[in-house]
């Protein structure tokens, strides 16, 4: 049986993967499933808390217990995660949110037209996990997720300590990624990056289980 430590913690959790609309039927994207932040949603809630997932084009079933807002583009992710983090103990970021969306989009599906195709023109979406990390109170939890690739797992684990820095929350979670890991799979491995320098590999797990693992590492940090 799972511990009830997180009882009536306010829980508040991003998952899948931002599509920015190019049309009324193209978006880029990336191939996050969201299946880590369901997991870390269902076993929180069978901790005990009190979990909002905000589910970015994930096709999964709703955990049970689980109050999940749905939502597309990476601005209407900041708009639920900016509105609903001052309510919350804990936050994480797992979702996948893409760097960069089209500069416009069109009303009405582009086509293809006669010419050579025309230059995508993006411009960056905002930083959500560093505006959370601007705004929060000090009681709020800030977790990160960061999926890194590189030469070795020093090398994995350096991007994911510069990252922990930059974006100042208190645990990253530090996937290493390619060649079958971690996205669309159901296993994931990495490491906890704790922002007070303190560091823990996660052995290849099922991703419930890595969900666990989070949790035990959030507990402690959890204010009274
Ligand atoms: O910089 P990078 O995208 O690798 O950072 C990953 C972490 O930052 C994840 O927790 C992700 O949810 C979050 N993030 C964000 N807003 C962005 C880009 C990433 O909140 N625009």
């Amino acid at each position: 049986a799972l511990p009830r430590d997180l009882d009536g913690r306010r829980v508040l959790i991003s998952a899948g993967g931002t599509r920015e609309p190019l049309d009324p039927v193209r978006f880029l994207g990336n191939r996050s499933s969201g299946r880590q932040g369901y997991a870390l949603a269902r076993v929180a809630a069978q901790r005990g808390a009190e979990v909002t997932l905000v589910a970015a084009n994930a096709d999964l079933p709703t955990p049970a217990a689980v109050h999940v807002v749905r939502v597309g583009s990476a601005e209407e992710l900041r708009t639920e995660m900016l509105r609903r983090a001052p309510d919350a103990e804990v936050v994480v970021m797992s979702a996948a949110v893409a760097d960069f969306r089209p500069t416009l989009r069109a009303e009405h599906k582009i086509k293809k037209g006669a010419s050579d195709p025309a230059a995508l023109e993006l411009v960056r979406n905002p930083d959500i996990l560093a505006e959370l990390v601007a705004r929060r109170t000090p009681d709020t939890v800030i977790v990160g997720f960061a999926a890194e690739t590189g030469d070795d797992a020093g090398d994995v684990l350096h991007h994911g300590r510069h990252k922990l820095q930059r974006k100042g929350c208190d645990l990253l979670v530090l996937n290493e990624v390619g060649e079958g890991r971690a996205f669309e799979t159901e296993d994931n491995e990495g490491w906890l990056l704790y922002a007070d320098g303190r560091e823990q590999t996660l052995p290849r797990r099922a991703k419930s289980e890595l969900a666990s693992m989070v949790w035990d590492g959030v507990f402690p940090l959890l204010h009274a």
